[in-house]
């Protein structure tokens, strides 16, 4: 039971081989797997996805990183699962990332951070829905 967040496992942990590590660190902290998916998003889509950020000086950048090759996106399961699964990945900037996060452990730089997770269930339904079918995320 629990509620749900929304993650991504981005091209550069994709393509370096960290899948599968990360999804046992996943696992281990106790998220169910409720929907997977290996996929590609293309730079629009991409700009589509992080839309919130447009017009920053970022934005460019992170189209184009997030659309290099495939990601994993996934809907997870736990009580508490976006606050607990934003701690279990760690800051967005792996320098100011905690020892043992998966950032910490798999992300090149604030660009490559080799995660995402939903900051609010409001946005983690609407990030799952970018993504799934209504039937994928039975
Ligand atoms: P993520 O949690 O996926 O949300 C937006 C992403 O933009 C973030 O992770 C970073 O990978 C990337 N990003 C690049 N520069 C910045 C920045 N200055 N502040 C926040 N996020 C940034």
């Amino acid at each position: 039971g629990g509620n749900r967040t929304f993650s991504m496992i981005k091209p550069d942990a994709v393509k370096d081989g960290h899948s599968g590590s990360i999804l046992k660190m996943i696992e281990g902290a106790g998220f169910r797997i409720v929907a997977i998916k290996l996929t590609y998003l293309s730079a629009e889509r991409a700009g589509e996805f992080y839309a919130v950020h447009t017009g920053k000086p970022f934005y460019d950048s992170l189209k184009s990183i997030m659309s290099e090759s495939p990601i994993i996106a996934l809907i997870l399961e736990k009580e508490n699962a976006v606050e607990d699964f934003r701690k279990l990945i760690g800051a967005t900037n792996p320098a100011n990332a905690d020892a043992g996060t998966i950032r910490k452990l798999f992300a090149k730089s604030l660009e490559r951070n080799a995660v995402h997770g939903s900051d609010s269930d409001e946005n983690a339904q609407i990030e799952g829905s970018f993504f799934f079918s209504a039937l994928e995320k039975f």
